[in-house]
């Protein structure tokens, strides 16, 4: 059989003034360098938003006032927060800090504060299993990556187990995509490479033991919970799709069953213990005919795929017959148990598909479970998803039970923003009269407890064609939503709008007071509070909190009112997490192609006179994107994926060495390997 040769990768370099063409090309199938995807006018509803936002402006100051006190009270008060991490047992932070200056783009080293130290915790290949072989960079099987943990870690999360005395954690690592031409010998038959690239996507679960809380984590190979999640692990799918016809496919008649999750970008973890993860650049692995509505949307085309999978599986060309549906499988929220290994994992339809970022999960109120969700594409949108039914205290096993039905069945809205300063908004990022850029917004439902409340679409349509029911019903097209994330301790909504270099160009989408620049390169972080404090309500109020870039060098930056000459440059935020007393945490993906700075990890304080103050912690090595941060301050600890280290080097002229960093001519020792390897590292008090 004559094999297609592995398609040539992009010449090397920064595309659209953000991330490398290498990374363009492979996570994202140059989603940047296509023709925008959302072309809808987004009319439908403007008329009613704006009505209804004039008659309440017309309310006053003192409305509003009343509102920013509502949501004081509600969120200090009476609003259910997710439970703390068991057994923290700690009131201070311990992570004091002097912010580190910015690193230059081309040093590859991982650069932490004076007085930390790091380690890698699991790395790319490191054996999961009791029968797994070590990792060998030039042996390298599918059957073996199978049993290793896999590449490019995005959403992280550490969570002790009960009854450990804070001695074992189990560690949950996504793997959102791979990079073959670093990873493994250009000698290999191609067949293999799809094989090993294949086996190194998907999830980790990963048990870590330390022998006290002042010592750092190592991973236990052989430890009872460890898993790695496949293209072959079954999925049980829940929500309004669950059986439609729109998801059955040859081998899955019953439209239930699902093999595999792709593109793991970001996630949460919710109060009941479980991991949610979301599928992203899923259309990147499929060929499609790229005619119909669905397609055209969501970015699927009739190109062959960069990893060539569709080879060797029928399912991966939806062109094949019997396969035509497998493009609507992924896309969605999957929710992991990393605590039960025989466990199946579930993909939640009623939390929509799109190309989600993440999910993280909040308790309003009224006892509903609220999850936040970005759809991580230029001039889409803000969503987010209120149970049905509400949640059960506690951690027992009925009532862990319940809690996993949560995400099965609610309501999905979609976000619109009105700004208060409309007239005065030109693209350029400058700072309204009034002082900022905010105003109030609405979400709109897309469905109601499973119901359809789109015309002329059915549940099961809207859930699998969430962007096209989102554009019928008016929803503010935003620059790019990747984390969004409410803060445990105030409530208050976080989203990272990591950039739009196409925002104001040609035919696309103007700036707006929400998305303020036109060419909006270095993105901005919305702060999102919900009216009363009912996160399972439908209006919010909003305003900017950082319009990010280099300060010295953009006046078009805002940092919170901070003083911007005592500030990190920061651009192209994309996680975001707190810390135990409420402060931001965002890591960046871009920055070498922006600021011309590594990407890092910044703490950003929220309140009084720290608001808005950005302090760069660490910068990650050579071509490396920060993710999945996890503050675990009163330990005196960070963690955070490295993902893609030296991205644009060739298996020849490797970028980076991290984390081993075998200095040259030495010999690297057992399991080490002269070749970059995406990692989850702790960050500690040295
Ligand atoms: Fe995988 Fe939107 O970042
Ligand atoms: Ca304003
Ligand atoms: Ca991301």
């Amino acid at each position: 059989m004559t094999e297609t040769p592995r398609r040539l990768l992009p010449m090397l370099g920064s595309t659209r003034g953000k991330r490398s063409a290498v990374t363009c090309a492979l996570k994202c199938d140059n989603a940047c360098s296509d023709a925008v995807c959302n072309t809808s006018t987004n009319t439908y509803f403007r008329d009613i938003v704006s009505s209804e936002f004039s008659r309440r402006s017309a309310l006053g100051a003192g409305a509003a006032g009343a509102l920013t006190l509502l949501v004081g009270m509600q969120t200090g008060a009476g609003s259910a927060q997710a439970a703390p991490p068991p057994g923290t047992g700690y009131r201070k932070s311990n992570l004091p800090f002097d912010a580190i200056a910015p690193v230059d783009a081309s040093v590859d080293a991982m650069t932490v504060p004076q007085g930390y130290g790091w380690k890698p915790v699991i790395r790319w290949g490191d054996p999961l299993f009791a029968n797994s072989p070590a990792f060998d960079a030039e042996s390298q099987t599918a059957a073996a990556q199978a049993l290793q943990f896999g590449y490019n870690c995005d959403y992280t999360d550490v969570l002790e187990i009960e009854g450990s005395k804070g001695r074992r954690a189990v560690l949950f690592a996504n793997h959102e995509y791979t990079n073959e031409t670093i990873m493994v010998p250009p000698t290999l038959p191609a067949a293999d490479v799809r094989g090993i690239g294949k086996a190194a996507h998907g999830l980790s679960v990963v048990e870590l033991e330390r022998r006290n809380r002042n010592k750092p984590w190592s991973y236990v190979q052989g430890a009872p919970l460890n898993r790695r999640y496949l293209t072959t692990t079954p999925y049980e799918v829940t929500g309004p799709a669950a059986g439609s016809d729109l998801l059955k496919t040859k081998d899955d008649p019953a439209g239930r069953t699902i093999l595999g999750t792709l593109g793991n970008c970001a996630g949460g973890t919710t109060p009941w213990g479980t991991i949610l993860s979301g599928e992203e650049n899923f259309n990147g692995y499929f060929v499609a005919t790229g005619t119909s509505d669905g397609d055209r949307r969501y970015g699927l085309t009739n190109r062959p795929t960069a990893r060539g999978w569709e080879i060797d599986e029928a399912r991966w060309d939806t062109r094949n017959a019997g396969y035509e549906n497998e493009k609507h499988r992924f896309g969605y929220i999957v929710e992991v148990d990393p605590f039960d290994p025989t466990s199946t994992p579930k993909k939640h339809t009623a939390l929509g598909r799109f190309k989600h970022e993440g999910a993280n999960v909040t308790v309003a109120s009224d006892g509903r479970v609220v999850a936040y969700m970005g759809d991580d594409e230029r001039f889409d949108y803000l969503y987010k998803f209120v149970s049905t039914n509400t949640v059960q205290p506690g951690t027992s096993a009925a009532a862990r039970k319940a809690n996993m039905t949560l995400l099965s069945e609610g309501s999905l809205y979609v976000a619109r923003f009105q700004g208060d300063s409309v007239a005065e908004i030109d693209g350029s990022g400058r700072l309204p009269s009034d002082g900022a850029f905010d105003g109030v917004g609405e979400w709109l439902p897309l469905l109601v407890d499973n119901r359809s409340v789109v015309a002329g679409m059915t549940a099961e349509e809207v859930a699998v064609f969430t962007r096209l029911a989102a554009d019928r019903m008016g929803a503010t097209k935003m620059d790019r939503c990747e984390d969004v994330q409410p803060n445990p301790l105030t409530g208050r909504v976080y989203v990272a709008c990591t950039n739009n270099t196409n925002r104001g160009v040609g035919s696309n989408a103007i700036a707006d007071e929400a998305n303020p620049r036109t060419l909006n390169r270095d993105g901005h972080v919305v702060e999102l509070s919900e009216a009363g404090g009912n996160a399972s309500g439908t209006r919010f109020t909003w305003n900017l909190l950082l319009v990010c870039g280099d300060p010295a060098r953009s006046p078009a930056t805002y940092f919170g009112g901070y003083p911007k000459d005592k500030v990190s440059p920061i651009s192209c935020p994309d996680n975001v997490a707190f810390d135990s007393q409420g402060n931001l945490w965002i890591s960046t993906d871009g920055q070498p192609g922006t600021v011309g700075y590594s990407d890092g990890l910044f703490k950003v304080g929220l309140e009084g006179a720290e608001r808005g103050r950005v302090q760069q912690f660490l910068a990650v090595p050579r071509d490396a994107e920060t993710c999945g941060p996890i503050i675990h301050d009163q330990e005196g600890t960070v963690f955070v994926a490295v993902q893609h280290p030296g991205e644009d080097g060739s298996w020849a002229n490797q970028h980076s060495s991290f984390p081993d960093y075998v200095p040259s001519g030495s010999a690297p020792g057992k399991g080490q390997a002269a070749l970059p390897r995406p990692s989850v590292v702790q960050v500690y008090r040295a």
